[in-house]
């Protein structure tokens, strides 16, 4: 039962007897046994509470978004505005075994949380110590990762140019604005408990690539453009805000923009065959455009290569699939068992083998998955139906030169 359970959790996932989460500071206040520990990682403690900076009257996106309605119109298809809704996500966090910390990269400004969690009692991560958030704004909440997560600090708009011609207070900080603050939630490497290996290792596998140094992740992933970023303003340089990625959306009727990383190429057949040969198809896929590996960040993600062989009368000969992606033992420790996820620039080639049969008029099929979570998992958090967890990125139907 436990191994199931273990099986089927999601991200770098865990396993432990919880005990309750949610304890208030004065349940333990009395007792002097217990020693509480500050919040040491980055990922323990929150985005301090922001004020509104002047000229503004909010920090929502929504707000933002009154001015400057292409970065919130992008932003909206992007799955940062969805890092709270996200369905799996909250399954994930209404689990008594999620630790406090889960929502600090998805709802990173104390604004958005509500409760404050000043240090945990024996250093045990089920054990924070939590105090109500008097200023606690679910509007905020909801919109996951805003434009106020990495827009805001100490009540200013921080940016790129620091221009006066806004109407609210803006600092130039291209420090804080650099690809460091998406590393910040990209990358993060630790053991919380022997079932929580928590392993985003995207900043790391870039700082390892050919890309170091040319280009970053706002290189790729907030392309350059020119427009006026509020209307009837002077166009200027910009970042397009959809945060484009695996392509793969949260919500059916809510798509994403994808980003494509891999060159797929079935290598064609030379010869004509006759009964009784031996075959054997082949694709080559290469991470050719991502800036690390593919897939990246969750080892949850995989891509399944699918080859398939038919008669003419489109029944099924023979088949094989393929995957790229991470294994892992969550049980009792958790361990990668592993890891064949495509390094940038590397090519790897797939086959599939067989004996052509007698008859003429046979055709294969080639497809390619990008996945997000397994079938098992999706069913495990009970998700609606019509969640999506896979994309298909190449699907191709080739025929035998044997006709
Ligand atoms: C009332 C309209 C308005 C609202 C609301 C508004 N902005 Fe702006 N913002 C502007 C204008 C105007 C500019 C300057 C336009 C230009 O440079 O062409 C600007 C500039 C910026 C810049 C660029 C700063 C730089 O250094 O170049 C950023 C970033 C920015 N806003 C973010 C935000 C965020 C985040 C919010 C919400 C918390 C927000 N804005 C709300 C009107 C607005
Ligand atoms: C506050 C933490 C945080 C910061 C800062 C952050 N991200 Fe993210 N990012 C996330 C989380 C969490 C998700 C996943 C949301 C979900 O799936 O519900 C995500 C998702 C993404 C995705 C989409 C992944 C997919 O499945 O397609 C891309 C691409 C991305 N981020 C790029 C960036 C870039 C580029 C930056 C820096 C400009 C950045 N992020 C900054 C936390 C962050
Ligand atoms: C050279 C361009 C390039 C750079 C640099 C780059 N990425 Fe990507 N990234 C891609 C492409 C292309 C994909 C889509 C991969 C796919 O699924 O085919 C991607 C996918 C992702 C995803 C989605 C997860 C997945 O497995 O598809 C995340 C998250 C992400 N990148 C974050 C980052 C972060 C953070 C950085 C900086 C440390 C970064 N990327 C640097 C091109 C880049
Ligand atoms: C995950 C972090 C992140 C989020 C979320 C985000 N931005 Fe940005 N934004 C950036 C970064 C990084 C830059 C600076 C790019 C550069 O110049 O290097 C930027 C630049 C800008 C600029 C300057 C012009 C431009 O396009 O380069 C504006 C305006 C802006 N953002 C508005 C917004 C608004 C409005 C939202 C919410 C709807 C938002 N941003 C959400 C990271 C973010
Ligand atoms: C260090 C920052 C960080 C923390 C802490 C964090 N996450 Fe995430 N989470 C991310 C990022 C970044 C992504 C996007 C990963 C990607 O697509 O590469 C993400 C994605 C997800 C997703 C979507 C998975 C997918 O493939 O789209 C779920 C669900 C999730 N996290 C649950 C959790 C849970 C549960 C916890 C606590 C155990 C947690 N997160 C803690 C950064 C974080």
């Amino acid at each position: 039962m436990k191994y199931i359970l273990v099986l089927s959790v999601t991200t770098f996932l865990l396993f432990q007897c919880s005990d309750n989460k949610t304890v208030l500071i004065d349940d333990y206040s009395k007792e002097e046994t217990q020693k509480i520990t500050p919040l040491t990682n980055s990922w323990e403690k929150t985005v301090p509470f922001q004020e509104i900076p002047e000229g503004l009257t909010s920090i929502s996106a929504k707000s933002c978004g009154v001015c400057h309605q292409d970065h919130y119109e992008e932003w909206k298809h992007s799955t940062h505005s969805h890092a709270w809704t996200d369905p799996q996500f909250q399954a994930e966090i209404a689990k008594e075994t999620s630790p406090f910390m889960c929502i600090n990269c998805h709802i990173p400004l104390e604004n958005q949380q509500e409760n404050i969690v000043t240090g945990l009692i024996n250093g045990d991560v089920y054990k924070p110590v939590n105090h109500k958030n008097p200023r606690f704004d679910k509007e905020l909440q909801q919109e996951g990762i805003n434009c106020a997560s990495c827009h805001v600090r100490n009540g200013a708009v921080l940016g790129p140019t620091g221009t006066d011609k806004a109407p609210h207070k803006t600092i130039k900080d291209t420090v804080h604005l650099s690809e460091n603050l998406c590393i910040s939630c990209h990358n993060a490497v630790a053991t919380i408990s022997p079932q929580l290996p928590c392993t985003f290792e995207t900043g790391d596998e870039w700082k390892a690539g050919p890309y170091f140094g040319t280009k970053n992740c706002k290189t790729c992933h907030m392309p350059d453009t020119v427009r006026s970023i509020v209307s009837g303003h002077e166009a200027r340089k910009s970042h397009l805000h959809y945060f484009m990625g695996s392509g793969i959306p949260k919500f059916i009727d809510k798509p994403t923009k994808m980003l494509n990383g891999l060159l797929i190429k079935t290598i064609p057949l030379q010869e004509v065959y006759n009964a009784g040969d031996t075959v054997s198809l082949k694709v080559s896929l290469t991470n050719e455009f991502a800036g690390h590996k593919i897939p990246t960040g969750d080892p949850e993600r995989f891509f399944l290569i699918e080859q398939a062989v038919y008669t003419k009368d489109s029944v099924l000969l023979v088949e094989k699939t393929h995957r790229i992606g991470e294994e892992w033992k969550w049980y009792p420790e958790a361990k990668k068992i592993s890891d064949n996820n495509l390094l940038p620039k590397e090519e790897r080639i797939f086959s599939l083998n067989f004996v052509l049969p007698s008859e003429k008029g046979w055709f294969y099929k080639t497809k390619v998955t990008k996945n997000r979570a397994s079938e098992e998992n999706k069913k495990y958090n009970k998700l609606p139906e019509d969640y999506p967890i896979q994309i298909t990125i190449f699907e191709e139907v080739n025929h035998f030169k044997n006709e």
